[in-house]
């Protein structure tokens, strides 16, 4: 069976950048009907967005908008908003990520689209949530980090708070909202109404930092983080601090150095110290005599000295790769893995095969590579294609909404469309 699951769902998708996109692009591999909706004079600008082959478009976009179709039209035109509002008439979900206010400018505010389509379901992204006092600013990634207490816990103790590579106010914002419009999916099925699901990306962030705050609220009635590198030695003031690789959770854990780590920066392994397994992890790193060890025994004895374990761990992992390291740790059922570059990744047979990267051959482009679904289903495959040209699909929209070649070509001659 490859039924796509959403298959006759009609999105709309007027985002751009990564937080709406990434949104969208998994609706899309899902089997919605995307179309997204351009400027016409450039499109999303991650089309143009640090380039690598002159004249197409860039892998930031292509990696966020595969499997849809691309509508280029000028909504600020009247002919650009009837075509609009025709398409918000028959559509099941519609999509944005623009700037506090840009909908309502457009004449597109949530009560206008909500009168014309009472069944379509509302997505909308936007930096911090409607009772925020900053809810008016415009928020990248980064921003979104900030204030979401990501960079204030990311770090090593003596350096500034840094934010991740990982796409945490982004994608990760736009994975938030596939789970409110495919909820929102669900209602309407009860209800028969659309509704607006709003996520804001520093809230977003902050479901992901829940970890933290639990450690905020432990630090308050405690004053200490046992699991943390500050403790028992260092201090802590009334703020979680940032803990380098430590753990975060009941397991202490470290990245360590392995053979070839003086040339290569990422000959490197994550261990964890399980708590139950501790006689296996002794056996695994060769010393068996801590077992029983009363200054090792219990997590709660080995605390005060985690750093002197881990120190004697990278003695042991001095003469091996990370992957040998890793190996053998799995047969001790240690918690570990090796850190992986990019590179590694993009080569690695195993993703490929299970379609977590995957190869995209794309008629100007060429072959390249883009992440696939990271969720699995036993009766559905997603299949990957390419992103589309901007205003691939003009022609092809505005003749099924009716529109006649004259028409298209007198809009197209005007601007209030692009096509190909
Ligand atoms: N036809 C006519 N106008 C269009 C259009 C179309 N098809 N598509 C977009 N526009 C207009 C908008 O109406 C807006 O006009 P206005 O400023 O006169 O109201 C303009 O294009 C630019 O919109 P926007 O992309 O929102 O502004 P920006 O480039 O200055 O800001 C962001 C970009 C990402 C900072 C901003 O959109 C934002 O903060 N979004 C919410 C949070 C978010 O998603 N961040 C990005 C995460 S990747």
């Amino acid at each position: 069976m490859n039924t796509s699951p959403l298959a006759g769902i009609k999105i709309i998708d007027f985002t751009g950048v990564q937080a709406g996109p990434a949104c969208t692009q998994m609706l899309a591999w899902f089997g919605a009907d995307v179309l997204k909706v351009e400027r016409v004079t450039s499109g999303d600008v991650t089309r143009h967005q640090l380039r690598d082959i002159p004249g197409i478009d860039a892998l930031y976009f292509t990696m966020l908008n595969s499997n849809k179709r691309s509508l280029a039209i000028n909504i600020k035109t009247p002919q650009g908003l009837e075509i609009m509002e025709k398409l918000i008439k028959d559509a099941d979900i519609l999509v944005e990520n623009f700037a506090p206010g840009a909908m309502d400018r457009m004449g597109l505010s949530w009560q206008h689209i909500h009168e014309l389509n009472p069944r379509l379901i509302f997505g909308s992204v936007k930096g911090f949530n409607e009772q925020s006092p900053w809810k008016d600013l415009k928020v990248y990634e980064n921003v979104a980090q900030c204030a979401g207490g990501a960079a204030s816990t990311t770090g090593f103790w003596d350096g500034p708070p840094t934010v991740s590579a990982a796409a945490l106010g982004d994608s990760n914002t736009g994975m938030h909202l596939v789970i409110g419009l495919l909820t929102a999916l669900l209602a309407r099925e009860k209800t028969g109404a659309g509704q607006k699901v709003s996520v804001s990306m520093q809230d977003a962030v902050i479901n992901l930092c829940r970890v933290k705050l639990r450690d905020q609220e432990r630090l308050e009635r405690v004053g200490y983080l046992e699991e943390y590198p500050q403790y028992p030695n260092g201090t802590f003031g009334d703020t979680v601090p940032r803990s380098g690789n430590a753990g975060g959770g009941g397991q202490p854990g470290w990245v360590l150095k392995c053979k070839g780590w003086e040339n290569d920066p990422n000959a490197y392994i994550y261990f964890t110290i399980q708590e139950q397994n501790w006689a296996n992890t002794c056996q695994a790193i060769g010393k068996p005599e801590w077992t029983d060890d009363p200054a090792y025994t219990t997590a709660k004895a080995r605390q005060p000295h985690l750093f002197d374990i881990f120190a004697e761990i990278e003695k042991w992992l001095a003469d091996k790769t990370k992957y040998e390291a890793v190996d053998i740790l799995r047969k001790y059922e240690v918690p570990s893995a090796p850190v992986l570059s990019m590179k590694e990744i993009a080569h690695d047979p195993a993703l490929r095969a299970s379609s977590t990267v995957v190869e995209v051959d794309e008629e100007k482009r060429g072959k390249y590579l883009t992440v696939g679904s990271p969720i699995k289903f036993s009766d559905y495959v997603p299949t990957i294609t390419g992103a589309p040209l901007l205003g691939e699909h003009t022609n092809q929209v505005l003749t099924d909404l009716g529109y006649t070649a004259d028409q298209i070509a007198q809009m197209a001659a005007a601007e209030v469309i692009r096509n190909q």
